[in-house]
């Protein structure tokens, strides 16, 4: 008896993994610069994964796969006896191993790297999604804030927290838009690495106002505003006009309830153009101090959570 062809059932080269590794490195480099970049490599991930499963399971990818039919039968035809007596026991049904090897090995190491991997992650990204709401704050009568001058309002943000959580904006009534009182609120945080910026121009610092967890000091004519760490300097609309600032100063959203002026949320700013009630904001999403919210430059700084 002559024992059968033995073909090894080796997976063939197969294109799917090389995709679903491209996916994965077109995912994490999306998670730096974007999250749209993120959403494409997520898709071709999950497509290539899907058809690289789907070979796995269906064995379209083996090649020079025995027929398994012709073996069984072949292998049969030579257990029958010389003497044309009753043919041995043929032999049992193979089960393909290699490919119920390979699916449990990759599942598993799916299971088990999800397990690993996901609460650390959930600990790890959560917080930063959480409790980083601002909610309005109410910063004073109207009355307090003269047309055409600043005044520099401070207040708690959480007063949980205490002192640690005072914010500073420079606040300027610039009159009526229409109908509409227009308000022009700089926040003090330096667009290159966040010093507190200062007013360029004397405080008159004897009508201070306390009202609350509110500060407000008026300003007697500022030129604008000065950074004291490495010297940036920012016209009266917040415009950088010198040093290594990389964008104007962001400002502060506002609303008006019963005769009182409420701050609200911040926004970052590439470039003021007019003054007053007349500017013309260029506004974007809030980014971190240093970082280019328009142009080529903006693509090279990571996804943030909100803050
Ligand atoms: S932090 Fe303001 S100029 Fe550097």
């Amino acid at each position: 008896m002559q024992p059968h062809d033995q073909h090894p059932h080796v997976p063939g080269p197969s294109l799917w993994p090389v995709g679903f590794a491209v996916g994965v490195v077109v995912l994490l480099i999306g998670l730096i610069v974007s999250w749209y970049v993120a959403g494409l490599g997520a898709v071709i991930a999950l497509a290539f994964a899907f058809l690289w499963v789907r070979d796995l399971t269906t064995g379209t990818a083996l090649v020079d796969a025995p027929d398994v039919e012709a073996e069984h039968a072949a292998a049969a035809a030579s257990l029958l006896p010389a003497d044309g007596g009753e043919p041995a026991t043929p032999p049992a049904e193979r089960y393909p191993r290699s490919k119920f090897l390979e699916a449990s090995t990759l599942g598993l190491g799916a299971v088990i790297g999800g397990l690993v991997t996901v609460p650390a992650l959930g600990f790890m990204v959560a917080p930063a999604f959480l409790k980083q709401g601002q909610k309005d704050h109410d910063i004073g009568p109207l009355t307090d804030y003269p047309e055409g001058t600043f005044v520099i309002a401070t207040w708690m943000s959480d007063k949980s927290q205490g002192e640690v959580s005072r914010r500073t904006a420079f606040v300027r009534y610039n009159g009526l838009l229409g109908s509409q009182p227009s308000y022009t609120i700089i926040s003090n945080h330096c667009a290159h690495l966040g010093c507190p910026v200062q007013p360029n121009g004397p405080l008159d610092d004897k009508n201070t106002k306390q009202l609350a967890d509110v500060t407000l000091i008026p300003t007697v004519s500022i030129a604008g505003f000065g950074c004291p760490c490495h010297g940036g300097q920012y016209d009266t609309e917040g415009n950088r006009t010198a040093g290594p600032p990389v964008r104007a100063l962001d400002r502060y959203s506002f609303s008006i309830r019963n005769g009182r002026l409420f701050i609200g949320k911040p926004f970052s700013v590439s470039h003021v153009e007019g003054t007053g009630s007349a500017a013309k904001i260029h506004k974007w999403t809030l980014a971190f101090p240093g970082e280019h919210v328009n142009g080529l430059e903006s693509w090279l700084y990571p996804i943030q959570p909100p803050h």
